[in-house]
């Protein structure tokens, strides 16, 4: 049965489909519930949250379901890399425009980005004991791995080349996501600069499932049934989807997003940039990343461009300004549509069978 992966075998879930960790707001308890609920397994996105705020999510999870789930962080990188940095004043300048047409006045500098306390988060995670701690850009220090290990909680990795899927291998996790190219939201990338780990999924997931034994998660462009056969043919042991969950009713996504993703023409562009907080993400093109394309290109790296472009994004979506605006999303966008996140898991499940059917009888 193709339902029968080392991942679900693992993880207790009753099929090989991930809900991935969307943080900043974007994965809700709800959706995550909604997920695991329906057999397949959700992830919060957690590196917003302050400790009591991650507690309390995955209370809310476990109030709304009593099957298993993953948090997941951002492991904090000691030094950014700094893309095409440029002193702040320049950054500010190239900013000022947008500023100006929403009413903001002009900023001396950048404001301090908040502080993210990842000890205290990784203490709460333990706290919170899920069945799974996900995490992104790194590795997770020996001692935190051997802490999660005692409380019994499985540790995925996140990968964008096979270089990073065989340290993270060596570092002990027990699962790999291999993230390609196609995907939504920002490149976890780790060992080399995010604009030289592009591998797409299709020849990424093969590559990373040679390269390490313990199970593979395949992310990136992966939407509709034909996508998780696709990747479990490659030999992954699970597909991770973000974007076509995004879609769904219970994320956090606003309305502007939503109607941007649900728009099939419109999400067919997308674009890479590290316009929006100096680390490279995939978005659905709009003015904004277009013209931050053009040169001169004054960036300055994660989190100071986040904290620059901050008032920016929330003006524009109180003016109700999609082209301002950081549109998470991948290029599987427009094989997805809106609909309860336990349906979408439900037709995941039915298309990938009836595929798997067709091909392997
Ligand atoms: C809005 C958004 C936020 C995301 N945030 C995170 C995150 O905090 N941590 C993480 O490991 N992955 C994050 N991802 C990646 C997803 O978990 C998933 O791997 C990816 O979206 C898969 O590609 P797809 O969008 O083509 O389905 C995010 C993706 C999106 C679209």
């Amino acid at each position: 049965m193709w339902t029968s992966t080392r991942f679900t075998e693992r993880i207790g879930c009753r099929y090989p489909i991930v809900q991935g960790p969307m943080g900043g707001g974007a994965s809700t308890p709800e959706l995550v519930a909604a997920v695991s609920n329906a057999g397949g397994f959700g992830s919060l996105g957690a590196y917003h949250l302050e400790p009591a705020e991650i507690l309390r999510a995955a209370a809310e999870i476990r109030r709304l379901t009593d099957k298993p789930f993953a948090l997941n962080l951002w492991i904090p990188r000691a030094q950014e890399d700094p893309g095409s940095q440029v002193d702040a004043t320049r950054a500010l300048a190239r900013l000022q425009p947008y500023r100006d047409e929403l009413g903001l006045p002009p900023l001396a500098e950048p404001p301090a980005p908040g502080v993210q306390d990842f000890e205290r988060q990784f203490e709460a995670v333990l706290q919170a004991r899920p069945a799974v701690f996900s995490f992104i850009f790194g590795l997770l220090p020996a001692p935190m791995a051997a802490a999660a290990r005692k409380q019994g909680i499985l540790l995925i990795g996140t990968a964008t080349t096979v270089e990073e899927a065989e340290a993270l291998e060596a570092s002990g996790v027990d699962l790999v996501c291999a993230s390609g190219f196609e995907a939504g939201g920002h490149r976890g990338s780790f060992l080399r600069p995010a604009e030289q780990s592009l591998t797409g999924t299709l020849p990424l997931i093969p590559q990373v499932v040679s390269a390490v034994r313990v199970p593979v998660l395949a992310a990136g462009g992966i939407a509709d049934g034909r996508g998780v056969a696709a990747a479990l043919v490659l030999g992954a042991d699970a597909a991770q989807i973000g974007t076509a969950f995004l879609m769904c009713r219970e994320s956090g996504a606003n309305t502007l997003h939503r109607a941007a993703l649900a728009d099939r023409e419109r999400a067919r562009r997308t674009a890479l940039t590290r316009a929006f907080t100096g680390r490279l993400a995939r978005v659905l093109a709009n003015r904004f990343t277009e013209e931050m394309a053009q040169p001169p290109s004054e960036l300055l790296p994660y989190p100071l461009q986040n904290a620059i472009t901050r008032e920016i994004r929330l003006a524009a979506a109180r003016a109700g300004r999609d082209d301002l605006l950081g549109l998470y999303g991948g290029q599987g966008a427009p094989l997805a549509s809106p609909r309860p996140a336990g349906d979408l898991v439900a037709a995941l499940a039915a298309e990938t069978g009836a595929v798997l059917e067709r091909f392997c009888g």
